[in-house]
């Protein structure tokens, strides 16, 4: 050992005689055994978190330059927030790639996390004994709808303002408390610079750190029970009888670090096309009505929220007022995200995995990703008779995906589970490919369609 080895070595040891240093990377990293046969879907776990570090980094850059003022600017129909905006791209030095950074950051957080509960559908990554993984990740979902919600206001742009005015107004319907409500969470009876101060505080501190609490809890979870794995099979049951380490486990640090490496670089390639290529990408990350400063006396033709909100947004609208009130459609906007929480106890089947599931699971599935992609794509569309029929149909079958599965879960006939994971061949990563260009080919024909 060198002398500076040594050195090192002497810190460490002295560091560990008051903070359990090794003891915690070990625990978590180096001694921290996941299943060997991890694949492509394992990838987005480590891409969510490297996508919250990229937003809290490029935010607190933008928060030294935003200015969360909707005062207009004397003499023009500009606010100081909107100005600030452009004040950034145009004059900040740096201040354009922070921006795309952040504005491409929130969308692909939404693409990484919704491939990531996709994995825990395919897998069955939320059953038995990871319920608490899976419910402490619907509640990050949840926040994280709300911190983008939140975040979208701040550029006071016409989108900004009207879709904060829509979703608002949407908690108004609300019996007995909504009028109210809705005042409460405004600072006023209309958006104005009251709610523009509140969802900054709320956008830049309060929600992030309730993020980054549930963040921690989902890791925790996930470390005390183990990660599930392609095959659904539990790797702690069968142990070498020597070292106890699970016999189909190996340590995620350097494995799993490296391969991680390469998703990061993927998706890095990806995120800079975006940001210095299309950083709009054709109006979906970032809306054209959101270049025209925020203007209370001109409603927008139409008003859509953002891509990762529309699936959603289609279920509200497809669920017509009903006793003159449109409570209902919020009350299905909100049970389409809190039913997600329960797929553990609604899932019936013996097995996990999709490999091992039979043709029902399947068929349900495969009709639950068309119903949701189908609801993404009308929710971003203006609405017409055709285009609400449609929407009910597929809000029909978004439900009956998880209020069907206690009883089609366990009618389901499913193969025998093997005793140890297996390798995944090259035919079936192709076959999953080939589904997942498919399922483009097939949602762009049904835009064009609709
Ligand atoms: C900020 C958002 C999130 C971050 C940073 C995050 C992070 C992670 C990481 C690092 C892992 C381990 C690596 C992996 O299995 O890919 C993981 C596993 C998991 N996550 Fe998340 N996650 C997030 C959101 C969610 C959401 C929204 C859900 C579901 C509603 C979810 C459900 C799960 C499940 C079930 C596992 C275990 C998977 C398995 O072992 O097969 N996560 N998460």
């Amino acid at each position: 050992m060198s002398k500076l080895q040594n050195v090192g070595q002497q810190v460490l040891d002295w560091v560990d005689d008051r903070f359990p240093l090794t003891a915690t990377w070990k625990a978590h990293v180096s001694e921290y055994y996941a299943p060997k046969n991890f694949n492509f879907w394992y990838f987005f776990g480590s891409l969510a978190l490297l996508v919250l570090v990229i937003q809290i980094v490029t935010g607190i850059f933008l928060t030294m330059n935003y200015k969360p003022d909707g005062s207009l600017i004397p003499g023009t129909n500009v606010s100081v927030a909107f100005a600030s905006v452009e004040y950034i791209m145009r004059d900040v030095a740096g201040g354009w790639i922070i921006r795309y950074m952040h504005s491409t950051g929130a969308s692909m957080f939404f693409v990484v996390v919704y491939l990531h509960m996709f994995r825990g559908l395919i897998y069955g990554s939320y059953q038995k004994p990871r319920e608490l993984v899976w419910v402490f990740g619907t509640l990050v979902f949840l926040i994280l709808m709300a911190e983008a919600f939140l975040g979208y206001l701040l550029p006071w742009g016409q989108m900004s303002f009207w879709g904060a005015q829509v979703i608002v107004n949407l908690f108004a319907s609300i019996p007995v408390i909504g009028p109210d409500l809705s005042v409460f969470i405004r600072g006023d009876f209309v958006v104005s610079d009251a709610t523009l101060n509140r969802f900054f505080a709320l956008h830049v501190i309060a929600v992030p750190l309730v993020l980054l609490a549930l963040v921690v809890a989902h890791l925790v979870a996930l470390h005390e029970v183990g990660s599930n794995n392609p095959d659904g099979v539990e790797i702690k049951k069968l142990k070498d009888p020597k070292t106890g380490i699970p016999l189909d486990g190996i340590p995620f640090h350097p494995y799993y670090t490296v391969k991680d490496i390469l998703g990061v670089a993927v998706f890095l390639v990806v995120f800079s096309l975006v940001v210095f290529f299309f950083p709009n990408v054709f109006g979906y990350f970032l809306e054209d009505n959101n270049f025209i400063p925020a203007d209370p006396l001109k409603t927008p033709p139409h008003i859509a929220p953002v891509w990762y909100f529309t699936p959603f947004y289609a279920i509200l609208r497809a669920v017509p007022s009903f006793l003159g009130t449109q409570v209902w459609g919020v009350l299905a906007m909100g049970a389409a995200v809190v039913v997600i929480a329960f797929l553990p106890w609604l899932d019936r089947s013996p097995v996990k995995s999709i490999r091992y599931r039979g043709p029902i699971y399947k068929s349900a599935l495969v009709l639950f990703i068309i119903a949701f992609i189908g609801l993404g794509i009308l929710g971003a569309l203006p609405p017409t008779d055709i285009r609400t029929v449609v929407s009910q149909i597929l809000s029909v079958v978004y439900f009956a995906f998880f209020f069907g599965m206690p009883w089609y879960s366990k009618l389901d006939k499913t193969l025998p589970v093997p005793e140890r994971v297996t390798d995944s061949t090259l035919g079936r990563q192709m076959r999953f490919l080939a589904l997942f260009a498919l399922t483009l080919v097939l949602s762009a024909v049904f835009a064009w369609v609709i």
